[in-house]
């Protein structure tokens, strides 16, 4: 079992290191370098995140890793290869055409990878499948080299994609994670408890990051910790938004424009709520009142009823016992 783990943990070694060496050093990567460049990403970046290339061919890794002893079989359950759907037995490489983002485990060793097609195409990112190296809810895209800033910052701040990440990174933003494309877990959640007093969520400022966003506070706050989320203006994901803005509209939105997750999802409730009828506020207050109910602290659930009584023209006291009912007869 151990020796297994080793030649699993060897083989994405030896992989991440030749599609490295592809991107930095052949003709076969100069589409790929020219793309990575032309996203932003400096050279000194595509070297400390190991980037790579996989070329589109059936068996550069194929052949690559059978020659250092590797068998086809072994080299498919570790995620590498796929076997032929009518041919049984005839194996391929797994990622073809695709720029390669080795993922790391919190130790730094490569446990798996995410590939991405050059410019347009489906699936925009093919990762690694679930293999008993790699099991993507229980890892964090770069983890192990934002551990200390995270712990120095006492903050970890949690973005949507491998772009967010490394662009972030390459802008001295250094204590930022990614989920690896599913929701967050709460073994995710945990692993960022341990190492941040705060966590906070940054995803893209699209419909579907916000309602991930929403999804992954859930979680975080199942876990016993109190996410704050920031969202970006114009649909941006952190990526485009620090190549627009720069890294210090980036730390000034951290610190000014991000709120508690209940302030979040009382914006998102808001959202979604026809405000312009009296019983599309009705039900927006009944519901809001419900976001409001979960907090713990009673001057802060005070401070939100306020705010919803001034807006909405209601008193302070029937919000109260809005929130008492809703209480004592859940859902
Ligand atoms: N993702 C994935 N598989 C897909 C699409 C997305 O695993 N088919 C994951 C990736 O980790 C990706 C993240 O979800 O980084 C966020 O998705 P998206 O916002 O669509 O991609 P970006 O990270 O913005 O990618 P890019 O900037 O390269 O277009
Ligand atoms: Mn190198
Ligand atoms: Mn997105
Ligand atoms: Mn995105
Ligand atoms: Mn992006």
């Amino acid at each position: 079992e151990a020796i297994r783990r080793k030649e699993q943990l060897r083989c994405h070694d030896l992989a991440a290191r030749y599609y490295h060496h592809i991107l930095m050093n052949t003709e076969a990567g100069v589409p790929a370098m020219r793309y990575l460049q032309e996203r932003g990403l400096t050279l000194s970046t595509i070297e400390e995140f190991q980037l790579g290339y996989a070329p589109d061919r059936w068996n550069i890794l194929l052949t690559f890793l059978k020659k250092r002893g590797f068998q086809e079989g072994f080299l498919e359950q570790a995620g590498l290869l796929s076997q032929s759907g009518n041919q049984p037995g005839r194996y391929f490489d797994r990622f073809r055409g695709r720029v390669m983002f080795p993922i790391h485990d919190g130790q730094g060793r490569v446990i798996g990878f995410g590939g991405r097609i050059i410019g347009q195409g489906e699936p925009k990112y093919l990762n690694s499948p679930e293999t008993e190296l790699f099991q993507k809810g229980r890892h964090l895209f770069n983890l192990h080299r934002a551990r200390q800033p995270i712990r120095q910052r006492n903050r970890a701040i949690l973005l949507e994609g491998y772009m967010d990440v490394i662009t972030a990174y390459q802008h001295g933003i250094k204590n930022v994670v990614a989920a690896l494309g599913t929701a967050l877990t709460s073994e995710q959640a945990k692993i960022l408890q341990r190492n941040a007093g705060e966590i906070l969520m940054m995803y893209d400022g699209d419909r579907a990051g916000q309602d991930a966003a929403l999804r992954s506070s859930e979680v975080i706050a199942a876990t016993g910790g109190m996410p704050r989320v920031t969202v970006l203006p114009d649909g941006l994901d952190p990526d485009e938004y620090l190549k627009k803005y720069g890294a210090i509209a980036f730390e000034r939105i951290v610190e000014e424009g991000s709120v508690s997750s209940t302030a979040f999802k009382l914006r998102m409730l808001r959202n979604k709520s026809q405000l312009s009828s009296q019983e599309g506020v009705i039900a927006f207050l009944s519901e809001a009142v419900r976001i409001v109910a979960e907090v713990r602290s009673p001057v802060e659930r005070e401070t939100y009823l306020r705010e919803l009584a001034g807006e909405f023209n209601v008193s302070l006291e029937s919000l109260m016992q809005e929130m008492q009912m809703t209480v004592s007869q859940p859902k």
